[in-house]
């Protein structure tokens, strides 16, 4: 007979589970089972309450689409993508701080030659953003891909306006010097989507759903760690609050305001604009320990 009381359920499951044939596999349902069967021995819930769970879980199901991924959402709200960043990304001193990717990247981001604006029909105070990209040990990267992304000052990335709108976003290479350097307009602090289960869950816990302005950077090099990373901007009332966790000290920027006028990279700019900037410093291809 199968031992199935309640001191006996998880030896009994766990030892079904030595047929995984995969080690790795086998010791990721191994654990998913430990901390299951841990979960409920502490919440003790009752048959209603995980109904309840099931349908909320379903219902997250339900909302996702090739334009809507709401477990994505869950995970980091609950600080799991940070979590997961982490074990991934225990880098070398002096490599650039990552963070999340978060949903509104766009895979091939139109191009852009440097110096260029890429807030399209984006609206906002214009922003000039540069900085440089280097090796952990400061050599210059040429040639380097920076995609940068980034919400309007509404708080809307382009793809929630229109789901083909290309405004805000680019991908430039960096010159000989590892420079990059180009025009947009300055984002605000947003709220991330909050109209499903994990906005229902964001309410019922008290928080508030919004980030903290920021830019988006996903940076890339032969024979180096991809960087996913934001800059914040210094002083937003959010950067202690993130609704996903995603603000470290190291990535928080003072932008400079300037007055109308001559810009540093000479071009004349006929309302107030700020200044954006940052050295990236990129990891070792393969410098991950393993999880
Ligand atoms: C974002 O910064 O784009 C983002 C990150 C996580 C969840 C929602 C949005
Ligand atoms: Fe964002």
């Amino acid at each position: 007979m199968l031992d199935t009381r309640e001191d006996a359920i998880t030896r009994t499951v766990l030892d079904r589970m030595q047929t995984t044939a995969d080690p790795r596999l086998r010791r990721i349902s191994e654990a998913v089972v430990r901390h299951l069967h841990a979960l409920v021995r502490e919440i003790e819930p009752t048959q209603e309450e995980w109904r309840a769970a099931i349908d909320f879980l379903t219902r997250t199901g339900q909302l996702c689409s090739d334009t809507r991924q709401e477990f994505i959402l869950l995970s980091d709200a609950l600080g799991v993508s940070m979590l997961v960043d982490a074990v991934n990304h225990r880098h070398p001193q002096g490599a650039t701080d990552t963070t999340v990717l978060g949903p509104f990247y766009v895979e091939g981001p139109p191009p852009f030659e440097n110096g260029a604006d890429l807030s399209g029909e984006m609206s906002g105070l214009p922003m000039l953003i540069h900085g440089s990209v280097a090796a952990a040990d400061g050599r210059p990267l040429a040639g380097a891909v920076v995609d940068i992304w980034h919400a309007d000052d509404q708080g809307f990335y382009d793809v929630q306006q229109q789901p083909d709108m290309r405004a805000g976003r680019g991908r430039l290479r960096t010159d000989a010097d590892g420079r990059f350097r180009c025009w947009s307009v300055r984002p605000v602090s947003y709220p991330i989507p909050h109209d499903g289960t994990v906005g229902a869950m964001l309410e019922l816990q008290g928080r508030h759903p919004y980030r903290p302005a920021h830019v988006h950077f996903m940076i890339a090099a032969p024979g180096f760690e991809p960087l996913v990373t934001h800059l914040f901007v210094s002083g937003d009332p959010y950067l202690t609050s993130d609704v996903v966790f995603g603000v470290k000290e190291s990535i928080i920027v003072d932008l400079i305001e300037h007055p109308a006028g001559r810009a540093p990279d000479g071009r004349m700019i006929a309302t107030s604009f700020a200044e954006m900037s940052y050295d990236f410093r990129l990891a070792p291809a393969r410098s991950r320990q393993s999880a």
